[in-house]
């Protein structure tokens, strides 16, 4: 069933926290062992960041990191490196925590910082971070939020830093689901569509290297995946 136009309601963040917090289990039974495309495209911008060649240990960021796998876990794969996953939902990050730390004695435990809460609220310093990766997340914000956050996440990377994400491939200002996945999965969805899209990230300062137009290995809808540089 395809999503209703609907106005973007006041509470919009309560209520995708609420849906995630009871469905997340739901969401990453369908989503997981279809992850192909996602490490495709992570791994495409991890080629582009040359980490051999890093004088110092990278940085990365996680928007809507959900339950960790299998990205954020294969991001932490990476010696050395520092990892901060985002995610709304309470339910997403305890069940981050139990898939990427094994206790207290996993050294990843000292490179992971997980963090609750609307990635619209994260501060980073100016050119701190290695690349920054949204996965079916920032297509949850409302489309004037996902351009002011474009401009954030070049400010935080790094010169030669890289972002990828995907979006929605066509235009829609509001899209809602009563029961997307579950009887307790209210959605919401927005995006630019891909011209206009690709055209907001060009003019936060980034430059886009990688822009595909790709169906979905599980939803019925094409995406846009984007990977652009500082
Ligand atoms: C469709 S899931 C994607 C999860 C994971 N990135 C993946 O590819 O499987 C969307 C995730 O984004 C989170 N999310 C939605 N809106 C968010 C927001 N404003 N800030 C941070 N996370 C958000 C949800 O809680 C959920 O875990």
């Amino acid at each position: 069933m395809d999503p209703a136009t609907a106005d973007v309601p006041e509470n919009l963040k309560e209520r995708l926290k609420a849906s995630y917090d009871a469905m997340a289990p739901t969401y990453n039974e369908w989503a997981i062992p279809n992850s192909k495309q996602r490490v495709a495209y992570l791994d495409k911008a991890l080629g582009y960041l040359n980490l051999e060649n890093k004088p110092e240990a990278p940085a990365f960021l996680e928007l809507g990191c959900g339950c960790g796998l299998p990205i954020t876990q294969k991001l932490l794969s990476h010696p050395g490196t520092k990892v901060i996953g985002n995610d709304l939902s309470d339910t997403q990050l305890s069940l981050a925590r139990g898939n990427l730390i094994s206790g207290p004695e996993d050294e990843a435990a000292h490179r992971l910082e997980l963090i609750q809460g609307d990635m619209n609220a994260l501060a980073f310093p100016s050119e701190s971070l290695d690349l920054v990766v949204a996965f079916y997340s920032i297509i949850h914000l409302p489309r004037t939020e996902q351009e002011a956050l474009f401009e954030r996440i070049a400010q935080w990377l790094k010169p030669g830093g890289h972002f990828v994400a995907n979006f929605a491939a066509e235009e829609m200002e509001s899209a809602v689901m009563e029961k997307w996945l579950d009887d307790r999965g209210w959605m919401f969805w927005s995006g630019w569509g891909q011209e206009q899209t690709l055209e907001k990230i060009k003019k936060a300062g980034l430059e886009v290297v990688v822009a595909d137009i790709a169906d979905d290995v599980v939803d019925q809808h094409s995406f846009l995946w984007v990977i652009a540089k500082r």
